[in-house]
């Protein structure tokens, strides 16, 4: 079947970017000229996606205005003659359809994922934590969905960091399939370095088969003492095949003041209209 819906969790407090993010949502830091969440939606959108559900709560509005039409805006743009700035807002709003619910207890992932369940019903879809920007030839999750229509299960997408790091993510034990691709034998939340399986850390692009959804109405709390998405996917994984993919691109890690900063740099200087100036600048300030 399809992936035609995704889940964007987005209740989180963001309270790393404080005071930056007391009363305007994380996912609305922008990165050069666009806000996070901008990236993580372009991607799902250029992976086919047509459907996506943000999970919010409480400060987050900004998502729901960014993302809508906004006639005051588009009539100022259109008078001042600004066609390309113009048609750049006027993308935004036509995107993708959006939709909204709220977590209203800040529960964990899992707990997220299930109250978009009635949206997603019986159908596979795909989850993106904003947090990470992915820089990629193929959108990360359009090669997890490449994985998906081969393999047929649940794919979660992966990548090897180092064995200190691992305890800040979900970490994956696994069988390796290619080069690539692996089915994941064991799953463990933020474990620490001396009990990790593996460096094989999850990575925020999944897609999930539906029958996550009444292991994770049964779920409880794990790691934190939070709803566990990893700990579902494990179970999960018991009754259905789960699939890792080590994905092509190079992911920023902007849940982080420092990977936010080198995501700043690394896409300025790809970009054509002052990359040039930019670099000149770096290299006057580091010598
Ligand atoms: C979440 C997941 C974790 C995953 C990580 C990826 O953790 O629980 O398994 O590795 O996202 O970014 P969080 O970073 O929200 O604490």
């Amino acid at each position: 079947m399809k992936v035609r819906k995704a889940i964007f969790p987005v209740a989180g407090l963001g309270t790393r970017f404080l005071p930056a993010t007391k009363s305007s949502p994380k996912e609305m830091l922008a990165l050069i000229d666009k806000p996070l969440v901008q990236y993580v939606v372009e991607e799902a959108v250029a992976s086919g996606i047509e459907q996506i559900i943000f999970v919010t709560g409480r400060t987050k509005r900004a998502i729901e205005d960014h993302f809508d039409s906004s006639p005051e805006l588009e009539n100022h743009l259109a008078e001042k003659g600004k066609d390309d700035t113009l048609q750049a807002v006027r993308e935004l709003s036509d995107m993708v359809d959006i939709y909204y619910v709220r977590q209203k207890k800040a529960l964990g992932l899992g707990h997220a994922i299930l109250c978009a369940r009635d949206f997603i019903g019986n159908e596979p879809f795909a989850v993106l934590l904003g947090d990470d920007i992915i820089d990629a030839p193929t959108p990360c999750l359009k090669q997890l969905l490449d994985v998906y229509e081969h393999y047929k299960g649940s794919v979660l997408a992966l990548e090897q960091v180092p064995h200190e790091q691992i305890s800040s993510y979900g970490c994956v034990a696994v069988n390796r399939i290619t080069d690539r691709v692996m089915e994941v034998t064991d799953m463990v939340e933020k474990p620490q370095p001396a009990e990790a399986p593996s460096d094989l850390a999850i990575i925020g692009r999944y897609l999930l088969t539906p029958a996550i959804f009444p292991i994770l109405a049964q779920q409880q709390p794990g790691r934190g003492g939070e709803i566990q998405l990893t700990d579902a996917i494990k179970r999960l994984s018991h009754d259905e095949a789960v699939y890792g993919c080590l994905f092509e691109g190079q992911r920023h890690d902007c849940g982080d003041k420092l990977g936010f900063l080198k995501a700043t740099v690394d896409l300025a200087l790809k970009r054509d209209e002052f990359k040039d100036d930019f670099a000149a600048y770096l290299r006057h300030r580091l010598c």
